[in-house]
């Protein structure tokens, strides 16, 4: 375990262009948290209530040194850092309570830093290097999208958000600061959002296939970016969705397929950079992520009782082959991403296949340098995926 503790400051620039900084205090040595508090906010309330989320008149940030760590009535057994002695639980509330320092033990492995809570169960890092790649990724895609963080119509003033697995926050702060009067929740198995966010967003650790869903009712979205292929029961978790949207509210996912397409021919048949990723495919449904690569979610969202269910493909080129300026700047951006997409396959999914060593740079060394060839027009494709709670009960309701 690393024994310091860092700030530094962090440029945020949110999508509507204005740039604000950021702190964030990295500590990597629980030890040297400050002892977690329980304020009244924090652990008497259901995290679900509305006056949790009130922002404080005048403010329009927060600081945070706590995170909120969920917690029901089930204890985490299953998770060996989780050490109750070390907690300050507030036992009138089994709603939330502030944060082990044990959730900070990070796992190191393959030279890469992983979750501490609920140790092994997302096998990809939480380093700074993937944040910075998260937040690439999120201009990246506002940009696909041109500046809309959703496309379900949710109406032009959402009360109730919340951002199932949110890592660094960065969409969720962005939603916060655009719809000031919305309540904003984001949950983690993961404590790397900032110190500082919007008095009108929470966060919280929690694992979102746990039994109970502790984050309150009538949300007229929830949003699941990159997350949707990482889950290993993604029934269970649209189940406790479907029950705590408000009749009318939208799910969405939001993923980068890890596919590569070439619809031209000019991809050969072993393209080394193809082959790594089927590999990373077989190895994430190796670690339960059965639904890993799955081209078909519509089916999933129906089987979950959703309406009006909605698929947006959107093919992006990987480098700049693209003859449109805009498709040449998001393929740069593409390349950029999936080279730090190889480093995290090459860690605990190919472990997880057994390919470690010398193999596993070969095929390292061949994807990356597949990659620099500009003849090949690979493309992935970015899906955006929504579904309604409960349209037919709105129709029943006007008639
Ligand atoms: C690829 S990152 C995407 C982060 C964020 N949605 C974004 O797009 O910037 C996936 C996130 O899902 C979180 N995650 C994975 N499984 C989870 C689970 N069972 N419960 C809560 N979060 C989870 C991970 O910790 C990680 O931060």
């Amino acid at each position: 375990m690393v024994d310091r503790l860092t700030s530094r400051e962090e440029p945020h620039l949110s999508s509507a262009g204005k740039a604000t900084t950021t702190t964030t205090t990295v500590r990597d040595d629980p030890t040297m948290m400050s002892a977690p508090s329980t304020s009244a906010a924090s652990s008497s309330q259901d995290p679900g209530a509305g006056s949790l989320y009130t922002p404080s008149s005048g403010s329009t940030e927060q600081r945070t040194d706590e995170f909120h760590f969920v917690r029901g009535s089930e204890y985490d057994e299953d998770d060996e850092f989780l050490d109750l002695a070390d907690t300050v639980a507030d036992t009138t509330s089994n709603g939330s309570t502030s944060v082990t320092p044990s959730v900070h033990r990070f796992e190191f492995a393959y030279g890469r830093r992983y979750h501490g809570y609920k140790c092994g169960r997302y096998p990809w890092p939480n380093d700074h290097f993937e944040q910075e790649i998260e937040a690439l990724k999120h201009h990246w895609m506002t940009e696909l999208t041109d500046g809309q963080f959703w496309l379900a119509d949710i109406g032009p003033s959402p009360q109730r958000i919340i951002d199932i697995g949110t890592g660094s926050g960065i969409w969720a702060i962005d939603v916060a600061d655009h719809y000031q009067s919305a309540h904003v929740v984001g949950t983690d198995l993961s404590p790397i959002q900032p110190q500082w966010l919007p008095v009108n967003f929470r966060t919280f650790i929690d694992d979102c296939e746990r039994e109970q869903w502790p984050h309150g009712s009538g949300y007229d979205l929830a949003h699941f970016r990159d997350v949707f292929p990482m889950l290993r029961n993604v029934e269970h978790v649209l189940a406790q969705v479907f029950q705590n949207l408000r009749i009318g509210g939208y799910v969405e996912f939001q993923d980068v397929l890890p596919h590569i397409h070439c619809d031209d021919g000019t991809m050969c048949d072993n393209d080394a950079l193809e082959q790594f990723m089927q590999l990373g495919i077989r190895a994430m449904q190796t670690l339960g992520c059965r639904l890993f690569g799955a081209t078909d979610i519509k089916d999933v969202l129906e089987a979950a009782g959703f309406e009006n269910v909605q698929v947006v493909s959107i093919k992006v080129p990987i480098g700049t082959w693209a003859r449109e300026q805009k498709l040449k700047s998001s393929g740069l951006v593409m390349k950029a991403m999936l080279d730090d997409v190889l480093d995290g396959f090459a860690a605990k999914p190919f472990a997880a296949l057994g390919i470690l060593g010398d193999e596993r740079d070969q095929l390292l060394t061949a994807a990356r340098a597949s990659m620099k060839d500009p003849r090949p027009h690979r493309y992935m494709v970015t899906r955006f995926c929504y579904g309604q709670k409960g349209t037919d009960l709105m129709r029943m309701d006007s008639d």
